[in-house]
Parts: C-alpha cells; sequence; structure tokens
C-alpha cells in the first residue's frame, strides 16, 4: 500500500480555499494589464490555480519544486503541462503574459538574495508589458495566526495542527504542519512536514521588485479568499 504523506492531504487541508475566487482575481487582474493569455504558475501545487485559470481561457503551465506536487497536479489534469522546477533556476526560457503566484509561495524562498534572484527569474520570463502578481504574508498576519505559537482544526476525516517557531538568527519562520487522517477502526495516522518561510517587508519587496526592473501596479489586502495575505502586482515595462 502506498504511504500518504503530506502532498496528498493538501488539498484536503486546502478544502476552505476560495480557488474559484482566486482565479477570478487573478484573471481580473491580468486583464487590466494584457490581453495576452499565456501564463507561467509558480508554486502550482496540487494544480487547484492552474485549472481554474486555463477554464477561464488561459494557456498556462505549472512548477513546483516537489516532484510529488507535480506528480498529484499532473495526474489530476492531464491537459496542462507541470513541470518539476524552481523559481530560483528557471530551466524554461519561453516568456509569458503573466506570472502567477500564490498561497505564499514567495514567502518559501529564505533571504533577499534569494528573492533578488527569483524576482530576476521571473522578470526575464516576462514579456513587455506583461505582469507579475503574487501574494504575500506579513509579520502581523503570521503573529496572529500564530498568537499562541500553535493552531489545531479538528475535522471530519483529519485534525490538522500547526506549529510555528521563529529563528531570530536566521530571521526564519518555522511551520511545522501536523496531520492526523482517520483511517478504518478510528486509529489515526500521524503525518507531518516542517517548512520554513521568511516575512519580507513591504520594502523590501518593493525595492527588490524596482531594482530588477518591475513597475508597481497595486498592492491591495485581501482577506476573502483564503484569510488575510497581501497581493501585489508587478509589470515590466521595456
Ligand atoms: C502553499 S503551496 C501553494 C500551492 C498552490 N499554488 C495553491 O494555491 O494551492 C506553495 C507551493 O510552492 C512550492 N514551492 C516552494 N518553493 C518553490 C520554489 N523555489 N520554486 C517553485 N515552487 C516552490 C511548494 O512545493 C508548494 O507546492
Amino acid at each position: 500500500m502506498k504511504k500518504i504523506n503530506f502532498t496528498d492531504c493538501y488539498d484536503e487541508m486546502m478544502s476552505y480555499v476560495e480557488y474559484d475566487e482566486w482565479a477570478k482575481l487573478l484573471s481580473s487582474k491580468i486583464k487590466k494589464e494584457t490581453e495576452g493569455i499565456n501564463l507561467l504558475e509558480i508554486g502550482s501545487g496540487t494544480g487547484e490555480i492552474s485549472i481554474r485559470l486555463h477554464d477561464l481561457g488561459y494557456v498556462i503551465k505549472g512548477i513546483d519544486i516537489s516532484l510529488e506536487m507535480v506528480n498529484i497536479s499532473s495526474t489530476k489534469y492531464k491537459n496542462i503541462e507541470f513541470l518539476n522546477e524552481s523559481m530560483l533556476n528557471l530551466k524554461d526560457k519561453s516568456k509569458y503574459d503573466a506570472v502567477i503566484s500564490v498561497f505564499d509561495t514567495i514567502n518559501y524562498l529564505q533571504s533577499l538574495d534569494e528573492l533578488n534572484i527569483a524576482f530576476t527569474n521571473i522578470y526575464n520570463s516576462i514579456k513587455n508589458n506583461g505582469v507579475f502578481i503574487f501574494d504575500v504574508l506579513n509579520r502581523k498576519m503570521i503573529d496572529s495566526m500564530f498568537s499562541e505559537g500553535i493552531f489545531a482544526d479538528e475535522r471530519e476525516n483529519m485534525s490538522i495542527i500547526w506549529k510555528h517557531s521563529y529563528y531570530e538568527d536566521l530571521k526564519l519562520d518555522e511551520i511545522e504542519t501536523i496531520f492526523y487522517v482517520k483511517e478504518k477502526d478510528n486509529l489515526f495516522r500521524r503525518i507531518s512536514e516542517k517548512y520554513m518561510k521568511m516575512i519580507f517587508s513591504n520594502n523590501q519587496i518593493l525595492e527588490m521588485a524596482k531594482n530588477v526592473g518591475f513597475h508597481f501596479i497595486s498592492k491591495e489586502i485581501n482577506v476573502e479568499i483564503a484569510g488575510p495575505r497581501i497581493i501585489y502586482a508587478f509589470k515590466r515595462v521595456d
């Protein structure tokens, strides 16, 4: 029997997310700036945003650093190309009308150097007048989410516990997600995964985007789609 892991629990964990609304919001932001339909999703996960943008008429490719995520998205949505790549080393040299990256994927970068490399790669993969849209969490959002250091959510078939620690020396937040998945006879299987996130300030994001050549379009706080998050839009203008 195949061992269940974090990626197998991902869609259940995200079942509260309004992915349809996410996709519509991204599409309206893209349409304001370009009529182009060629998109790249960075950190495509299990493919839920990519499939919705595909259904809205876009031609989309997804990349993800996790091979397990790529295997899941490729199995679910065979009509979309998903590749196992990192935004820190984009092998794909195509140019897109828009690059999107949602659900704080940018916070998975772990230093300002990595932010610089990722933004440069993304800038180089966008056509003139194309856009880059992404969301991040800020310090206030992380602190209010984890005011007790721990957050738990009990559901019918699984319970999820998130544990948070901040490493001052590294300036990184560590989040451990622990799933207790109900199996037969009311036994629970425990699955856990730790990941590090860097919380960039607004100034760091604006400065870095400007330094690599982007023009600022907008910044908004959205609380409806998936809890509070900040959505930025930048444009490449040659
Ligand atoms: C929070 S998930 C978001 C997934 C999906 N976009 C969604 O909305 O459900 C973040 C994803 O980013 C991927 N990721 C993290 N670092 C990455 C990198 N350097 N390059 C590409 N993908 C990355 C992770 O593997 C994970 O699938």
